[in-house]
């Protein structure tokens, strides 16, 4: 197995460092080779995915990513700033399904922004559809329309691309509390309605799985009243990206948070792009400070979902849940009268209790 590893800017580095050191602790057999993305790439004057990175891609069977991203190319027009890597080896590799799991880890309730009591023991998971709706669709467009500034996004989505998500959501359910919460928008938009048919249509073919639908706006208030009932959440490009970092909070620090974006159902081994969804993080890049849990959470993915190696994904995520019980914390996590360690040491830690 090969895997492609790119850093990236901001923490990305830092926190991808410990993930490969954790992987390669666990599967020594895996050959890693990086290379440069985003704001990296171009300060050595390359594209934010150069070609040499896009043919590691192609002859590797996963990605690991840390993240992409500079303040100072936000007045950048879209087409010349980091983020277009993430957009292209998203579309490009067709990785539809995004995973975004969600627990709270015992002794890490205090760092949650809602009371101990509901978000103990919480596990959830958004599946995200990933390659279609308001992100992809034409015309996207900015002008001027008789004297008007004007702009426009296209949302929409064919019924097979809502099916193969909602078959992906459905598998994961069975495997763990066989409950789906699907997202739309059905009082308004016509994508809903349509993405509602076609998962209620999918719902009959896995009668073991409980099915409720919400719009948007509730499951985003019920997220933060009852986090604790959702198991599986599936939604469209847009609702995800906003709920995902809603759910992502619930457990205290987003930088706790893998994922996983996938190219077909997780019934099978997938190519997989593996990337901790904490950003890049500018304010405490490069102080070796930043919480490496996501990206080597990340890692345990890659192994599950593309190495179909689930012992050693599961030995990764008990030795993180067992260095929190120690009180091992990164100073995103840490309260008053915990000593917080820094990021190489974090990795230690997990190192030590594989
Ligand atoms: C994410 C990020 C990206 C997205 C940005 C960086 C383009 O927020 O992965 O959730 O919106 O998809
Ligand atoms: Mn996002």
């Amino acid at each position: 197995m090969k895997v492609a590893v790119l850093p990236g800017d901001g923490v990305g580095p830092e926190i991808v460092a410990q993930a490969v050191r954790v992987l390669m602790a666990v599967r020594p057999d895996i050959e890693c080779c990086q290379a440069l993305v985003g704001a990296a790439a171009m300060r050595a004057g390359k594209a934010a995915l150069p070609d040499e990175t896009r043919a590691l891609c192609d002859s590797s069977d996963a990605i690991l990513f840390g993240s992409v991203g500079d303040a100072q190319l936000d007045g950048q027009p879209f087409e010349r700033r980091p983020e277009t890597a993430l957009f292209s080896l998203r579309h490009d590799y067709k990785l539809f399904a995004n995973l975004r799991p969600v627990r709270v880890y015992d002794g890490l309730e205090h760092a949650s922004s809602l009371h101990a009591h509901l978000i103990h023991g919480l596990d959830l998971i958004v599946v995200r559809e990933l390659t279609g709706g308001i992100y992809f669709g034409v015309p996207k467009e900015r002008g001027v329309r008789q004297g008007v500034a004007w702009a426009v996004d296209t949302l929409s989505y064919t019924a097979p691309e809502v099916e193969r998500i909602a078959r992906v959501a459905f598998e994961l359910a069975r495997s763990r509390r066989k409950r789906i919460t699907s997202v739309d928008k059905h009082n308004i938009l016509q994508t809903s309605r349509l993405w509602r048919d076609v998962v209620s249509e999918v719902a009959c073919e896995y009668p073991d799985v409980q099915v409720e639908h919400l719009l948007v706006d509730n499951a985003s208030m019920q997220l933060v009243r009852r986090p604790r009932d959702f198991d599986v959440i599936v939604t469209e490009n847009m609702f995800g990206d906003i709920l995902s970092d809603e759910a992502a909070i619930l457990c205290g620090s987003i930088g706790n948070l893998p994922s996983a974006s996938l190219s077909s159902d997780v019934s099978v081994r997938a190519f997989g792009m593996y990337e901790p969804i904490g950003g890049t993080a500018p304010d405490i890049a490069g102080k070796g400070i930043a919480n490496p849990t996501g990206a080597i959470l990340s890692a345990a993915m890659l192994l599950r979902y593309t190495a179909g190696d689930e012992e050693n994904a599961a030995r990764i995520e008990t030795a993180v849940a067992q260095a929190f019980r120690r009180g091992v914390r990164t100073p995103d996590l840490a309260r008053d009268g915990d000593r917080p360690v820094t990021t190489a040491a974090f990795g230690d830690e997990v190192i030590a209790g594989l």
